[in-house]
């Protein structure tokens, strides 16, 4: 796959889907590189998936920065979108554009993903005015968790719905690159997919966006076994097979398994014998002498 860009994931509108996930470091930005990911979100769901927060709010602009800058070090050919944190983009327009710049500058963002409508339009065109894409996001914006109520699907009674709609008119015509569409119901998304001219990307919104996108923790079932949303589907126990391979490693340990011939170094026999010797008589004046000899050999083995 040759590099993904703001422009050509817009231009993939109506197109073959869009394929989306997060990566938080440089292990998992290779993963999901290899596995082709087109778009790489180091989203601020790293405070839940990685740092054991119990919300998203918890993360700070720096704590994004050190993230973003870890899986941008990976090279990788999806687009890495930066997830702006909490109150990095609703206390000024001239915040917002400094930060979103420490995302792209300071961790290698290519992209910027902020969360809301109507209210966050200021700041969303400065900072595509100081040539940063945008992604948007709608629906069940974590980062609204006590607004909001909790984590709840958003856009099931109509006035809300149409609110919604006209917040996602309103950023494509801002110039946003795609949305993202959270814990809305499908109908809902299709019609804002339908009328709208940007990719929509959904995670809980059915199956007629324009791409889908899942933190990558939560498909890989590497979490602590807390709640997973229902939108989920798990694709492999990563976690339990972690555990197995430790438990293993550690009954290795106690039989004397481990380690063996293939994991442990060997001295050269004349060397050994030189040190057998010494051993066998510590009083002998050229140990210092051999000593010598035996450190250079442990030297030039390393
Ligand atoms: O932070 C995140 O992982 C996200 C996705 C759920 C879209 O914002």
């Amino acid at each position: 796959m040759s590099k993904m860009t703001a422009p050509k994931v817009k231009a993939r509108k109506g197109g073959d889907k869009l394929t989306m996930i997060t990566a938080y470091d440089y292990p998992t930005a290779q993963i999901v590189d290899r596995a082709g990911a087109e778009i790489i979100l180091v989203g601020d769901s790293v405070a839940n998936v990685v740092l054991g927060y119990d919300a998203t709010i918890q993360v700070t602009l720096d704590v994004m920065i050190h993230h973003t800058a870890a899986v941008a070090r990976a090279k990788p050919n999806g687009l890495i979108v930066g997830d702006m944190p909490w109150l990095s983009y609703h206390t000024s327009v001239k915040d917002t554009v400094h930060n979103a710049g420490r995302l792209v500058r300071e961790g290698g963002a290519e992209a910027v993903k902020l969360e809301g409508g109507h209210k966050r339009l200021d700041m969303i065109e400065a900072v595509m005015h100081a040539e940063i894409p945008v992604m948007g996001h709608l629906g069940l914006t974590p980062q609204s968790v006590h607004a909001m109520g909790g984590y709840k699907v958003q856009g099931k009674q109509a006035a809300a719905a149409y609110e919604l709609l006209s917040d996602a008119h309103a950023l494509a015509d801002a110039g946003v690159f795609a949305i993202v569409l959270e814990g809305v119901p499908d109908v809902l998304a299709e019609i804002v997919t339908n009328e709208i001219d940007v990719p929509t990307i959904g995670i809980g919104a059915g199956v007629h966006c324009d791409g889908q996108v899942l933190v990558l923790h939560d498909l890989l079932g590497l979490g602590g076994g807390e709640y997973l949303p229902k939108f989920v589907r798990q694709y492999a126990q990563l976690a339990d097979d972690a555990v197995s391979a430790v438990e293993q490693y550690f009954a290795d340990i106690r039989s004397g398994d481990f380690p063996g011939e293939d994991e442990t170094y060997h001295m050269p026999a004349a060397s050994a014998e030189i040190l057998q010797e010494l051993v066998a008589a510590p009083g002998n004046p050229d140990r210092k002498r051999g000593g010598d000899h035996l450190m250079a050999d442990e030297a030039m083995e390393r």
